[in-house]
């Protein structure tokens, strides 16, 4: 006879989000309550230092005045996907963690792009099974989306974020100055992923995107700053409120338009940025929604508008790039990370969605031809 034991049990997570502006200013007491007297790792995105100089002496003088104990000077790590090309970024933080003995009542402060937060997050998640971890996300992509999430991970095998794990940070902390010295594109970004987040879950923020378009594209970190708040918000309470922190469904709202965009990433070998590929992707879920008849017209042509408006390409050559390794491979990649079959969440209206399962390959690509034509049109128009 068979014999088995089952247990159900549950484990509580609270997600803390704090939204700042100059954490290490002297009167900011944040990071000190959170650390308190623990040891702590700082660990630091190498493209955020190169544009932030200052930001050494700054963590230096707040380490100082406010008695934080830093294991080291920060360890400057590649910022950027190179961090997560291989595994050389996770081993460095991996090798710190241990010579600097950070148990798991201390903690490691990262603070960096989205890109260096997965790595460097990797890393803290597998130290002794999980060490704790500050994330100061300073992209607004990482601000609005990657840094709220509890997800990190490397890509390997030629996959986007194929290697990582689950991991719910000790606190986010989002501070808006660091938004300051990102260029045009960083500034640009994260507003995709405000984009996406409105369509799925919030018509009042979708509108308010369309009626600050100017401000936004215009790199008003005011505007900016405000709309990548109100992402982080909207991205951290489905992660925590929606039933499934940890992606065991196959449901994935918050992945809209990612399924094209992880395999243009890698279709372009990074030459589009996360959020440029995002716009792309999101572009192409909303055209074959309308192709599919779950969305009208003149709502994909709203959303198509306001990412032209905020200055994003819908196009790139790869969307149709020669069979063999294409976007329709991208599809199948995706089905195979969901665990075998597919579910597409698809934009229905504005704050409605609707999961698909299947998709066939005329659609999308006739899709990917439209992206095309309104390219070929935009450009013919601003020439
Ligand atoms: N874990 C998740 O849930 C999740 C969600 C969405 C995206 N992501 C990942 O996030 C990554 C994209 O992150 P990103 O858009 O933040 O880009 P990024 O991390 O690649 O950073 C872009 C560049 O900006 C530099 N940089 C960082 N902060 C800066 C600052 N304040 N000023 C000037 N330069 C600065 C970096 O050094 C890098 O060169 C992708 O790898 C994507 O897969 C993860
Ligand atoms: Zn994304």
């Amino acid at each position: 006879m068979d014999d088995s034991l089952e247990l159900d049990f549950s484990v509580s997570y609270r997600h803390r989000i704090f939204f700042t502006e100059g954490a290490f200013g002297s009167k900011n007491q944040l990071l000190k309550k959170l650390v308190a007297e623990a040891k702590v790792l700082p660990v630091l995105d190498a493209g955020l230092v190169a544009a932030r100089p200052q930001l050494l002496q700054e963590l230096a003088q707040y380490a100082k005045s406010q008695s934080i104990h830093f294991t080291r000077l920060p360890l400057l790590l590649t910022g950027g996907e190179a961090a997560k090309k291989d595994s050389a970024v996770v081993k460095e933080v991996l090798s710190a963690i241990e010579a600097d003995k950070i148990c798991r009542h201390s903690y490691v402060l990262a603070i960096g792009g989205g890109a260096f937060l997965d790595a460097v997050g990797f890393a803290a998640s597998t130290a002794h099974r999980g060490v704790r971890l500050i994330r100061m996300p300073t992209t607004t992509l990482s601000q609005g989306d990657a840094g709220v999430g509890v997800k990190n991970g490397i890509n390997t095998f030629g996959k986007k974020n194929f290697t990582g794990a689950f991991a719910v940070p000790a606190a986010v902390i989002i501070d808006s100055v660091f938004l300051r010295t990102l260029d045009k594109r960083g500034l640009r970004d994260g507003l995709v992923e405000a984009v996406k987040v409105a369509l799925l879950k919030e018509a009042n923020f979708f509108q308010a995107l369309e009626n600050e378009a100017a401000a936004l594209a215009s790199g008003d970190l005011a505007a900016i700053t405000r709309a990548v708040r109100r992402s982080a918000e909207l991205h951290a309470k489905h992660i925590a409120l929606n039933g499934d922190p940890f992606e065991q469904g196959s449901a994935r709202p918050l992945d809209m338009g990612h399924w094209a965009a992880h395999k243009l990433e890698s279709l372009t070998h990074h030459r589009l940025s996360h959020g440029e590929a995002v716009a792309i992707g999101l572009a192409l879920d909303v055209v074959t929604a309308r192709e599919l008849g779950l969305m009208e017209a003149a709502l994909a042509q709203r959303v198509l508008h306001l990412l032209h408006q905020l200055g994003f390409e819908t196009y790139c050559p790869e969307l149709l790039q020669a069979e063999g390794n294409d976007l329709w491979t991208g599809l199948e990649e995706f089905r195979e990370h969901l665990g075998g079959e597919l579910c597409l969440v698809l934009p229905t209206g504005l704050g409605q969605s609707k999961n698909i399962h299947e998709l066939e390959r005329k659609i999308v690509f006739r899709a990917a031809n439209e992206l095309k034509s309104i390219h070929l049109g935009t450009c013919a128009v601003r020439s």
